[in-house]
């Protein structure tokens, strides 16, 4: 679907990060070659619009999770500028951008991070805990058991993390990151630890999805099959993207 002409949601303007390695003082256990400074994103401009959805590839170590997380508002940029639907979000402060996340952001972690003390359907529904509107919590509930039944996890929905397979952790972790209605996705390796079925599974209710809402999505992958659901599939290499012919 062309959605060039749908309202921008997310942009990066201009972002470099560098980071800076860990120097040993006593030269003898230094490697000679190894820099302290490391230009991971150089100059990378991006626009996602509603209701698009783009998949990032690159080699391991290309920048891709610190790229997802400088959208995502969880790390800032050496230069360059971070637009979410309109407003520029370095200036903002802690409270307010943990703000912005909770109710504009989804987030599906390469690691999925779930709770080790709480069932499925509690971790789901953890992103709700802050709000007291009971119409909120109570809207929040049906459309978690609706997805929960959606990934097929409805039998394991009082189970402990310790009690799911990683693959089911990892539905889990895609329900948790909708359960606030986000306008952008952001999921890194979403189908990392899933065997086919489920991975096709995952990237159908994605797709599923950007079809029933005007969800946009940014998703880092390994998976060509994945990617290739998506509008857009932009390849990280040198601290740049490129458009990369499906
Ligand atoms: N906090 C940090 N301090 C120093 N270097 C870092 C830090 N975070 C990431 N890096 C470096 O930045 C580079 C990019 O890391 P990143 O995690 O973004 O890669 P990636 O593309 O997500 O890789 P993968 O596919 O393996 O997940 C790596 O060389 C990594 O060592
Ligand atoms: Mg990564």
């Amino acid at each position: 679907m062309k959605t060039v002409n749908m309202p921008v949601i997310a942009e990066l303007q201009h972002i470099t990060k560098t980071f800076y390695h860990i120097q040993y003082p006593a030269s003898s256990i230094q490697h000679p070659a190894s820099r302290p400074q490391h230009p991971v994103l150089n100059d990378l401009s991006l626009i996602v619009r509603r209701n698009e959805s783009i998949a990032i590839v690159g080699p391991s170590g290309s920048g891709k999770t610190t790229l997802l997380n400088i959208l995502g508002t969880l790390d800032k940029p050496t230069s360059g500028e971070v637009i979410l639907e309109g407003q520029p979000v370095l200036k903002m402060d802690d409270d307010q951008l943990a703000e912005l996340r909770n109710s504009r952001i989804g987030f599906v972690f390469q690691l999925h991070y779930l709770l080790p003390q709480f069932t499925l359907i509690e971790n789901v529904l953890l992103p709700v805990l802050p709000t007291r509107d009971k119409a909120r919590q109570s809207a929040a509930h049906e459309r978690a058991w609706n997805l929960i039944n959606k990934v097929g996890l409805t039998l394991q929905a009082h189970q402990r993390p310790a009690e799911l397979s990683v693959g089911e952790c990892q539905r889990a972790a895609v329900v948790r990151a909708l359960i606030n209605q986000p306008v952008l996705l952001l999921a890194d390796e979403p189908t990392g630890s899933l065997d086919a079925e489920n991975a096709t599974m995952l990237a159908s209710l994605l797709n599923d999805l950007k079809l029933e809402t005007e969800l946009s999505m940014v998703v880092v992958t390994h998976s060509m099959d994945l990617a290739e659901k998506m509008d857009t599939i932009y390849r990280l290499q040198s601290g740049n993207l490129a458009v990369f012919d499906k």
